[in-house]
């Protein structure tokens, strides 16, 4: 109730703001190729452009949000995304830039779980610690097959609704998992994600998208003055193999309580345990808002430009990365190397190892069932 309330407050503004300081501009779509996969296959890129003017490219290829252009506080448009120009190097090598994450997003202990009564075998595609497990979905994750895309523009709003059936024994997952996703680019400079899945034998789903964001511009350097503030006053601690010891801990007094704000810089590099294991931040952390409502869990705060970014979901959990495993290897859409912390992702989600942990929020989807989750990335200036 209390939410909706909320959400209404977010529209009415927004159509306020679109009616006043932007009457008569009109929402956008635009589309061009991408380029083929491997296989021959063509992908597109569509080009997204709300009445504000702010812009988001995304490819039918992953679903990945390859370039996100939102205003600083002087109206400077700048790309808050890492990525790549094209597919050819998605295809190469990309640490989840950008991408739709599944059938689980994060990581499954040994790549194995149990569901009713019958042992699943997945890819295990991470080693951590040089433990394996299997991370974002496998060899050939969401984020490595090509979507079918449909454009659409909404009450002024543009959006891609992108469809993929990801089929039975895939990666070792069982079922026939039917899935829709919605990007939208609303009129209050929000990117928002609706997924929607359905399938035909119990199956685990865990859905992201993996944005690596520097409210500084992409290619500008390092995140750790981003000013980060959680809605959350726990998390759950991992193992040497970023594996949840199942443990959900409070924040108070460790270089994770983000409950008030603090910028990623100031306690990254903290000698405790934790920090060790995920070489920085790389945790779940468990958000107050567990009743499955959209609920804002997230805010991140960058003062040269004066941009700020929102994160609203109805999931329980965000993985907070900083980039650890970024190292100059990687050249991105400027030109520019993509250094060590140069980008953070907060991917919304269930918690990690989820399949394994009784106690954790249940990710099994069952035939007949909706799985249905929102996530919002909200962009302002102050
Ligand atoms: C996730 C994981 C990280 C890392 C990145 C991709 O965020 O939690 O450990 O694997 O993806 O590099």
């Amino acid at each position: 109730m209390k939410i909706k309330t909320l959400v209404s407050c977010m529209t009415l503004a927004s159509l306020l703001f679109a009616s006043t300081a932007f009457a008569g501009s009109k929402a956008t779509i635009t589309m061009q190729s991408f380029g083929k996969t491997k296989e021959g296959v063509d992908t597109a890129l569509y080009s997204l452009t709300n009445a504000n003017g702010v812009k988001t490219d995304i490819t039918n290829y992953g679903g990945i949000v390859v370039r996100l252009f939102v205003p600083d506080r002087e109206g400077n448009m700048g790309d808050v995304v890492l990525g790549y120009n094209t597919v050819a190097e998605y295809i190469l090598d990309t640490p989840y830039f950008g991408a739709l994450i599944g059938r689980i997003g994060n990581r499954v202990a040994d790549g194995k779980f149990s569901l009713d009564g019958k042992t699943y075998h997945l890819v295990t595609n991470n080693f951590p610690a040089d433990i394996p497990c299997h991370l974002h979905g496998g060899t050939v994750g969401y984020d490595k097959v090509v979507w079918d895309a449909e454009p659409f523009i909404e009450n002024n709003t543009p959006g891609l609704k992108l469809h993929y059936l990801s089929i039975d024994g895939e990666e070792g997952y069982p079922g026939n998992l039917d899935i829709t996703v919605w990007y939208r680019l609303t009129n209050d400079n929000s990117l928002k994600i609706d997924y929607l899945a359905t399938t035909d034998k119990a199956t685990p789903v865990n859905l992201t998208n993996h944005s690596y964001f520097n409210l500084k511009g992409e290619g500008n350097g390092d995140i750790l003055g981003h000013v980060m503030k959680f809605n959350a006053a726990n998390y759950t601690p991992v193992n040497a193999g970023l594996i949840p010891t199942g443990e959900i801990a409070s924040v108070k007094g460790t270089p994770f309580d983000f409950t008030s704000p603090h910028t990623i810089g100031e306690r990254v590099n903290s000698s405790n345990e934790q920090m060790k294991f995920g070489g920085g931040y790389d945790h779940n952390w468990v958000l107050d808002n567990q009743d499955g409502d959209l609920a804002l869990a997230a805010t991140a705060f960058e003062s040269t430009s004066g941009r700020f970014m929102e994160v609203w979901t109805e999931e329980p959990g965000v993985q907070f990365y900083v980039g650890n495993f970024l190292d100059g290897s990687i050249i991105g859409k400027s030109g520019k190397p993509y250094n060590f912390r140069n980008g953070f992702c907060l991917e919304t989600q269930h918690y990690p190892d989820s399949p394994n942990q009784a106690d954790f929020p249940s990710i099994i989807l069952k035939p007949g069932e909706e799985y249905t989750t929102t996530t919002i990335y909200r962009f302002g200036t102050r």
